[in-house]
């Protein structure tokens, strides 16, 4: 893993969840990362901890997804922090579940606004550093970009959309040396949606687990880009 070492990444929501999960996997490895949340305190208190399990370093900064300018802030944060930027990963996420008789116009617009075009402004405004670096953009998308389930029309609409973006865009800049790719998780062991992990999550995905998917891509042979990647409870916990 000595070849990842000194390397930085941007995480979008990497307070806590599988975003943190990325970011301990980075630190680990001796990357250096900013992390950002709409939590000044949440963002930085978990900076500190990563900082602590270095050898890589963490910044916190606080940063809406929904604020374009504020993102291009991080970006520049970032590459001012750490004189480029390697790895972006875009995993900041809602779910707000709800039939569509039971749909807010709030809660469609927010799930839209935050998971997909929130992934659009990470993208839009850290792709120049990326080919700077000629580093490499991941999206977290979900098992629900392709399977569809009844209460979830915004969040499935989210990830259909989440998926079909990263797949374009992954096209658009393959040829300028940016390698893009979007993993699928099924259940993780995290605090989506107002849960909060317990003994009994054991079953899932741990975010440590995705944080090993993430820095397995970015140790991919330059020549190869595995761009579209599902994971899943190897033994999922059967509903009675
Ligand atoms: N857990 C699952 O089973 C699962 C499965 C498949 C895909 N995913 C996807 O994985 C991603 C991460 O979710 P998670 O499971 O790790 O959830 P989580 O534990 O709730 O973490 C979500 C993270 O995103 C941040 N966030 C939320 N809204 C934001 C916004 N508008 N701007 C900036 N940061 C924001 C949160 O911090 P603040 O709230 O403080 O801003 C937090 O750091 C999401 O895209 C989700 O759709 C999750």
């Amino acid at each position: 893993m000595e070849e990842l070492k000194g390397l930085s990444a941007l995480i979008t929501g990497g307070s806590k969840g599988i975003g943190y999960g990325v970011a301990e996997a980075m630190v680990k490895l001796g990357m250096n990362v900013a992390i950002t949340s709409r939590s000044k305190d949440e963002v930085t208190n978990a900076a500190a901890t990563l900082s602590k399990l270095g050898p890589g370093r963490a910044i916190g900064l606080k940063c809406d997804v929904r604020d374009y300018s504020a993102q291009r802030n991080v970006v520049d944060q970032a590459v001012h922090e750490f004189g480029k930027l390697d790895a972006v990963v875009a995993n900041a996420g809602v779910g707000r579940f709800a039939s569509i008789d039971e749909m807010t116009l709030d809660n469609w617009n927010d799930t839209i606004d935050i998971n997909l075009t929130g992934v659009f402004y990470t993208v839009k405004a850290s792709l120049e550093a990326l080919k700077e670096s000629q580093g490499f953009l991941v999206t977290i998308a979900s098992l629900a970009g392709s399977n569809f389930f009844a209460r979830g029309a915004a969040y499935n609409a989210s990830k259909f959309g989440l998926v079909g973006f990263t797949q374009a865009v992954m096209l658009d800049v393959r040829d300028a040396g940016v390698r893009v790719s979007t993993i699928m998780p099924g259940s993780v062991a995290s605090h989506f949606a107002g849960h909060t992990p317990t003994e009994s999550d054991s079953w899932k995905i741990q975010p440590e687990d995705v944080g090993r998917l993430v820095v397995d891509l970015l140790r991919m042979p330059a020549r190869t880009l595995p761009s579209k990647v599902e994971v899943r409870p190897a033994r999922p916990k059967k509903s009675k």
